[in-house]
């Protein structure tokens, strides 16, 4: 390493010897993402001490299998498999909780916060659900929690929503943060196969788990979301308030018409201030074809932050895997390394608002929320049942914006009618909804995808 004159001449005094000594981490669970930390630490060292200031090195490790993780780690570094032991270990600086769940996890960051250790984690169902148990405990105890790499693997979303854009008042947030969903949407619209054929493909190439449960029912999505939604607007974690779908019961059909329509399909995360509280939703959404986030394929990761101030900000990147989410841990490892000497009041608050200014506005019943929709009916093809239907729409005065009639196979007497709307407030829909169900005409459960233009 060169050191170059400008930085000599400026280089501030030496530091103490005990400051100089790397920091400790002790490692809970070393799985894909634990390995990735391990590896990116080591080969990135040199790089990480110029930013850091002092050394990061992971000194201890906790793991049930500990014949593989010494088989990671080697000799040098302490192996266990009771992860207390790590916590309870003086010499260790940083707790890295890699176990993921709500179970022993929660039990194991509290202990480790407990015993004083700052805490880094990529644990999004933890944070989502318990966040404000951990940071009201962290507050107390002066210690960081880091959580970078809990929203969108290494996409930096966290840091740039709860610093690079402190001068916004953010509008809305909506991202693609579950990279398996957007991997079978994107294979359902390029193979025009239906849902169940493409996941048991992406689990026979491991691109889902054998249990995709929380994946593809949105809950995955929807505990990144409620983070997300907490940081943005500066309001305590809510999961249990979040309106949460799944991609499950969506049709290659519809995937199709969208397109003929102009938009794509995607799963997205929403968070967004109206003047009556605060969306926090997961749902398939139809978004307009021409906006980058729609073109976000495969597993990727994207998230859109708009800004009173700097507008519309898109992040995009690689949302899961071993050294994506090592480098969002490892920037966590940073941050801490440079700020744990400092007065906790002068942190980075947990939240992005100090822990004394959370606001309690309202997280809104999905049924207030406002937006446009796609419609799918099956209707029999005869004389009157558009006019029925859309004089029901406009009963409710739901305004529409397109309407696509599929020409009739020959000798077929039913038809798929699509329609799009303009704005309006779910619970109106519904009642709408359920008015045009009835209608002996329409032959099958009408399919209903919120639109979100994103502009
Ligand atoms: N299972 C998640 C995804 C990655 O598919 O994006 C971890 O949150």
């Amino acid at each position: 390493m060169t050191t170059s004159p400008v930085a000599a001449r400026t280089r501030v005094a030496p530091r103490s010897d005990v400051e100089a000594k790397p920091i400790q981490v002790g490692l809970l669970g070393i799985g894909t993402v634990g390995s990735g930390t391990f590896k990116v630490l080591q080969r990135n060292q040199q790089e990480i001490r110029r930013r850091a200031g002092r050394g990061i090195e992971i000194s201890a490790v906790a793991d049930l299998d500990v014949a593989r993780a010494r088989s990671i780690v080697g000799d040098r570094v302490r192996v266990v498999d009771a992860a207390r032991q790590v916590i309870a270990d003086p010499a260790i600086d940083i707790v890295v909780e890699l176990i993921g769940g709500y179970g022993i996890a929660r039990t194991l960051v509290m202990e480790a916060i407990a015993a004083g250790k700052h805490v880094v984690t990529a644990n999004k169902a933890l944070l989502a659900v318990h966040g404000n148990e951990i940071f009201a405990a962290a507050h107390a105890q002066g210690v960081m929690v880091g959580f970078e790499a809990a929203v969108a693997g290494g996409i930096p979303i966290i840091k740039a929503l709860r610093e690079g854009l402190s001068a916004n008042r953010i509008e809305w947030v909506a991202g693609i943060i579950n990279g398996t969903t957007n991997f079978i949407l994107s294979e359902m619209r390029d193979k025009g196969l239906d849902f169940g054929v493409v996941l048991k493909e992406a689990q026979r190439l491991g691109y889902a788990e054998a249990d995709p449960t929380f994946d593809i029912d949105g809950i995955d999505a929807a505990h990144k979301a409620t983070i997300m939604c907490a940081i943005a607007f500066g309001v305590p974690m809510q999961f249990d308030k979040a309106h949460v779908e799944g991609i499950t019961t969506l049709r290659a059909t519809d995937i199709r018409y969208a397109e003929q329509l102009g938009y794509r399909i995607k799963l997205l995360g929403i968070t967004r201030r109206s003047a009556e509280g605060i969306e926090l939703r997961v749902h398939p959404t139809l978004v307009p074809s021409r906006r980058l986030i729609a073109n976000v394929e495969g597993a990727m990761n994207a998230v859109v932050v708009q800004g009173d101030a700097v507008g519309t900000t898109l992040y995009y990147g690689k949302g899961a895997g071993s050294e994506p989410t090592a480098s969002a841990v490892v920037a966590d490892l940073v941050d801490i390394t440079r700020l744990h000497t400092a007065d906790p009041d002068h942190r980075v608050p947990h939240l992005a608002f100090q822990p004394d200014a959370l606001a309690d506005t309202p997280i809104l019943p999905v049924e207030q929320v406002v937006t446009s929709f796609y419609l799918r009916l099956r209707v029999a093809d005869q004389t009157g049942v558009l006019s029925r239907i859309t004089t029901i729409l406009a009963e409710h005065d739901i305004s529409i914006d397109a309407v696509l009639q599929r020409e009739s196979a020959e000798g077929e007497r039913q038809t798929d009618l699509i329609i799009l709307t303009h704005d309006t407030r779910e619970g109106r829909m519904n009642q709408a909804l359920a008015r045009m169900q009835a209608l002996p005409t329409v032959l099958g459960p009408i399919v209903r995808i919120r639109k979100e233009d994103l502009n």
